[in-house]
């Protein structure tokens, strides 16, 4: 029996292109999203044994039902992908877009995680990868303060359970991703654009998936996103947060 990638946010970007990629090493790919014809059409793309499986993940049942219709499929790697940012002041964001964003770049990525790592902790094998970002590493990102805490969530976590795993002395492996800029719709639906130049999907996604089964815990695809991250460390945390914001209040005329 093949072995199986659920891949969320197959729709676009990073998590399209990591399923052209986990197929292309011989996965059989579960697609999920909510735009079914993008999906569809990528699984045309794929190969006829690709599943399709519209979800809405910043719904906590939409997240337990796609677990229950994929939990028998001999999953062996899962990819949360699926995530949105927003550009904006605080005090001026809309309060519901930041709830759906924390839904889906926080809560969805902890249920998926917590309910396929149990069932590959039993197994004693698989893989996780969680999409973060290279926001996850910053310490905080005025104008997009939202985004960038979702996704130190979603680094912390994942660095904290992988230790856990490794403790346990598992073969079950999980990683986050931490790109800076990649070239995919991620600009539109946040209302900002890049100040620096930006990676393609492809390149993003094939670095990512030989760093996951490389089995590297967190992996940052460009070399300028890996020296801002190093650097990182060095400034204290007022300055960096000053830093970044000064960066991201230039993305603001989109
Ligand atoms: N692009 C960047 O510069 C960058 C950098 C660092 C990290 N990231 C992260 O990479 C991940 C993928 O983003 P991307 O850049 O590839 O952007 P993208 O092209 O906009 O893709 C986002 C994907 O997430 C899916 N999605 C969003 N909300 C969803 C929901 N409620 N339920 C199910 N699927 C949902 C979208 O599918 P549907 O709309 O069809 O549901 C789409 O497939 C995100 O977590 C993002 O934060 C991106």
């Amino acid at each position: 029996m093949a072995r199986t990638a659920l891949i969320t946010g197959a729709s676009s970007g990073i998590g399209r292109e990591i399923a052209k990629n986990l197929y292309s090493r011989g996965f059989r790919c579960i697609l999920c999203a909510r735009r079914e014809d993008r999906l569809t059409q990528l699984a045309q793309e794929l190969g006829e044994n690709t599943r399709v499986v519209v979800c809405d993940v910043s719904q906590k049942q939409g997240c337990y039902d796609l677990y229950e219709q994929v939990k028998d499929e001999n999953i062996g790697v899962l990819i949360n992908a699926a995530g949105f940012g927003l550009f904006g002041k605080f005090t001026e964001t809309e309060l519901e877009r930041e709830l759906a964003m924390i839904d889906t770049n926080i809560t969805a990525v902890h249920i998926l995680t917590k309910l396929f790592l149990k069932d590959f902790t039993a197994k004693n094998r698989g893989y996780i990868m969680n999409v973060a970002s290279s926001a996850g590493l910053m310490e905080g990102g005025p104008y997009m303060s939202t985004y960038y805490a979702s996704k130190a969530y979603v680094t912390d976590l994942t660095c904290a359970v992988a230790r856990e795993l490794e403790e346990m002395g598992s073969n079950v492996h999980i990683c986050a991703l931490c790109p800076g800029p990649v070239d995919t719709e991620f600009n539109d639906v946040a209302g900002t654009k890049f100040g620096v130049k930006a990676i393609t999907a492809k390149y993003c996604s094939d670095v990512a998936v030989k760093g996951m089964f490389a089995k590297q815990t967190v992996i940052v695809p460009s070399l300028t996103m890996k020296l801002a991250a190093g650097a990182s460390k060095l400034v204290p945390r007022k300055m960096l947060v000053a830093m970044t914001g000064r960066i991201q209040s230039k993305k603001g005329d989109a």
